[in-house]
């Protein structure tokens, strides 16, 4: 257990150094458990979410996205249940401190701060409120929304006419949400500013069980391909009586973090409880006309919703390799590895010239560098040793390091180092970039 804590500490500590993760507003401590991506971060990110975007969208012809506003009407949040008991937490108050805490997680009736008595437990609603214009009353409020899935169901007939779409269809978006999470933590796995990656499926009731196990199959395939350990892997079934308000049936992906297995991906049949409650309460019919069935009937969902940080954090989990002796066993040093699929790698190509002060290998190493970086994320490393830079580069994850060297003047070829084998090999520069299409054709 020990080991696995260090591990995380190692990790964070790491990603901090390294320009991935860090506290948001650092200079002041930090706030509120919310996270900024660093240079590396945010190129990461982006590929996770175009990973996502793509399985999405081009592997399926019948899902199309959108991107819907954060700030809604609150008679969307009225009609989805989440001003009620539904999206509430059970808190305990403590009566000497007044800390609140969740009751399901207490081992103990007494304040685990100070051992005070408790409150009785009360319902704590974790939607997030603001107003809306200058005037801050009741007629203003409004609330960051606490599952982007509500933009997707406010857009069901637009999409849905304007992409000429037929049931079973989806509709997918990547957003924001936020939560008033009690217990935020460990680091980015829950926290209250968050980014979803959903996919809301819409089908035929009768179909809705084919399509809730078709989409476990899918989702849990997604995150072998994109590089986690299958028995790194599971499904874990919702119990009957902890279904969310809006679920029928409801599986989780969870993944073994260091803290242990922890849910990074829910999939729920909602039924036709959104649309259906959202007809009744907008007076807009969100019904489906089948033309060639003649049946009209309010459609069921089939959700996947994935947390983009959270999915993230498990990526970087999994590829995190420490060697305290170095990769070949023959340090002193401790070296670090990013063993990312190269997909999500947030440089694909770093460019080194052997020496820094060599004009003609720095006029060469930056023609190179010109000509791949807007086909690949590529980084020009010309500081300290070779070894020192690919140790570097194997840190951020970047799958080839190539050098240019002295003989690179005379016989036009670069040596191209593979972060994975450390296998090196001679490329002639005119080959390069078909060489590195083929490394990156996925
Ligand atoms: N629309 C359904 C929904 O929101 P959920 O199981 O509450 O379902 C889906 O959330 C996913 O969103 C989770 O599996 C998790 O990856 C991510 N998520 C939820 N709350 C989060 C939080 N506070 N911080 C980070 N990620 C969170």
């Amino acid at each position: 257990m020990k080991a696995k804590q260090n591990q995380m500490e190692k990790l964070v500590a790491f990603l901090k150094d390294n320009g991935f993760i860090n506290l948001s507003s650092e200079p002041y401590g930090g706030f509120s458990s919310s996270y900024d991506y660093g240079p590396y971060g945010v190129e990461i990110k982006n590929n996770l979410k175009k990973a996502w975007w793509d399985t999405m969208t081009k592997e399926f012809d019948n899902i199309v996205g959108i991107d819907s506003a954060i700030l809604m009407s609150p008679k969307v949040w009225e009609a989805s249940g989440h001003l009620t008991a539904g999206f509430a937490d059970e808190l305990v108050e403590c009566k000497s401190c007044h800390k609140r805490f969740k009751a399901d997680e207490l081992v103990e009736n007494k304040c685990p701060s100070c051992g005070g008595e408790l409150s009785a437990p009360k319902k704590f609603n974790v939607m997030m409120k603001t107003f809306v214009g200058p005037i801050e009353d009741n007629t203003s409020v409004v609330y960051l929304r606490g599952e982007a899935c509500q933009g997707i169901y406010m857009n069901f007939l637009w999409a849905k006419n304007s992409a000429r779409m037929k049931i079973p269809f989806g509709i997918c978006q990547i957003g924001k949400a936020f939560r008033n999470e009690i217990t935020p933590g460990p680091f980015t796995f829950r926290t209250r500013e968050f980014e979803q990656m959903d996919l809301q499926f819409f089908v035929h009731p009768s179909e809705a069980d084919k399509y809730f196990e078709f989409w476990k199959e899918q989702r849990m395939n997604y995150y072998i391909k994109l590089g986690i350990k299958a028995d790194h892997l599971r499904f874990a079934d919702h119990p009957q009586d902890k279904l969310a308000h809006y679920a029928k049936k409801a599986c989780d992906i969870e993944y073994l973090f260091p803290f242990g297995w922890s849910e990074i991906e829910g999939i729920h049949n909602r039924t036709d409880w959104d649309l259906g409650n959202h007809s009744k309460a907008s007076g807009t019919d969100l019904s489906y006309f089948d033309q060639e069935t003649k049946e009209k009937y309010i459609p069921y969902i089939i959700e996947t919703s994935a947390g983009c940080d959270r999915t993230l954090l498990a990526f970087l989990s999994e590829a995190f390799v420490e060697f305290e002796k170095g990769r070949n066993n023959d340090s002193e040093s401790v070296e670090y590895l990013m063993n990312l699929n190269k997909k999500l790698a947030p440089v694909k190509i770093a460019i080194m010239p052997l020496m820094k002060n060599k004009e003609e290998l720095q006029k060469k190493a930056r023609e190179i560098y010109d000509s791949l970086k807007f086909e690949f994320n590529t980084k020009f490393d010309d500081s300290g040793s070779i070894g020192k830079r690919y140790r570097r580069m194997d840190e951020l994850g970047t799958p080839y390091c190539i050098t240019i060297d002295f003989d690179t003047l005379t016989d036009n070829c670069v040596t191209v180092r593979d972060r994975d084998t450390m296998a090196q090999e001679r490329i002639n520069t005119i080959d390069l970039k078909n060489y590195l299409r083929e490394k990156y054709a996925y």
